[in-house]
């Protein structure tokens, strides 16, 4: 039998495998497709004080490995969020993290205390907050906020203040340095890392010469982002920053996701895969599982961060 627990901070997941914002909806979309209690963890939609309708279409696009979206953070606000989706979430085995975002400083905070007390009213079903500074998509309150290590670490700060859920940091591939950004916002106080969100991307239709998202760049994400999320989640675990970092980026198998954790990952989210195979997450436990048996590990955890780079 192998141990699948997976100890994320205070936070403890039955097994590693999370799914990741945007691409799951609230769960609830999911529960006919899939058996959510096999989850360790679902991530909501980003959250924002008030709802959104997101950007014009065409929001999405195919490429040969991966997709782009701009879709703009479309979401319920987080009153309805509250009363509509976490019931749900709560009532389900795996691990709800809610993800969410603001347009401007205060805002970021607003949503944070929001939530929070809106957990604590509700008698939990928040397991930890995962605070988006990396949304390439949206005019404010996104990307402008996750590339300057000074301006990260002022946003973490306060929210830091406004909750006591613990509060994860989604990073932004975005950038030079990745290792400046988390050293930034672990000094800020996050007490989780998010490894990547999507990459500034375009495509174009040569047909009508016209760009295929309506914002003309989008985010890149899927199988072509996995060797860049992969290095830059090695690149953060090995700076030992000491925060437990979630490795996100075109995920698909549970042996991607076991390529994640010997990087240094503590667990993992599967993202635009779950648009191909609903499923596919919740059957990656098992998989992994058995990836573990054959790997000769009895605890998935003795997997993290075991990446040998000697000569
Ligand atoms: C359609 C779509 C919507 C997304 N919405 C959000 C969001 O609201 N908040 C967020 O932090 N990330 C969002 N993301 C980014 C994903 O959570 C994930 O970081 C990214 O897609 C990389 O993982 P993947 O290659 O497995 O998809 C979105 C991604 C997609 C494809």
């Amino acid at each position: 039998m192998i141990d699948l627990t997976t100890h994320f901070g205070t936070v403890t997941f039955a097994n590693p495998v999370l799914t990741a914002s945007g691409t799951f909806g609230y769960a609830g979309e999911f529960a006919e497709l899939t058996d959510l209690d096999k989850l360790g963890g679902v991530v909501t939609k980003g959250i924002s004080p008030r709802p959104r309708f997101g950007n014009p279409t065409p929001r999405m696009c195919e490429t040969a490995c991966g997709m782009i979206n701009s879709i703009g953070l479309e979401n319920v606000g987080v009153d309805a969020f509250l009363s509509d989706k976490l019931p749900l979430l709560k009532r389900i085995g795996a691990k709800c993290i809610v993800n969410f975002f603001g347009e401007t400083f205060d805002e970021y905070v607003e949503c944070a205390a929001r939530l929070d007390e809106g957990n604590r009213a509700a008698g939990g079903g928040i397991d930890a907050l995962e605070m988006n500074i990396s949304c390439p998509n949206v005019k404010k309150g996104g990307v402008e906020f996750g590339t300057d290590p000074v301006v990260a670490g002022q946003l973490v700060r306060a929210c830091r203040g406004a909750t006591q859920l613990p509060l994860w940091v989604k990073l932004t591939p975005n950038v030079t340095d990745i290792v400046a950004l988390a050293r930034a916002v672990a000094d800020a106080g996050a007490d989780g890392l998010s490894v990547i969100n999507t990459i500034t991307a375009m495509g174009i239709d040569v047909r009508t010469r016209r760009p295929r998202i309506g914002t003309v760049f989008g985010g890149l994400s899927g199988p072509a982002i996995k060797p860049i999320a992969l290095r830059m989640v090695y690149q953060v675990a090995r700076a030992g920053i000491g925060l437990p970092i979630c490795g996100i980026g075109g995920i698909r198998t549970a042996e991607d996701a076991a390529e994640f954790l010997v990087a240094g990952a503590t667990a993992v989210q599967v993202g635009t895969h779950n648009f191909t195979d609903p499923d596919a997450a919740a059957r990656m436990v098992d998989e992994l599982a058995a990836l573990c048996a054959e790997l000769g590990v009895s605890r998935v955890a003795d997997l993290v961060g075991t990446l040998d780079v000697s000569g």
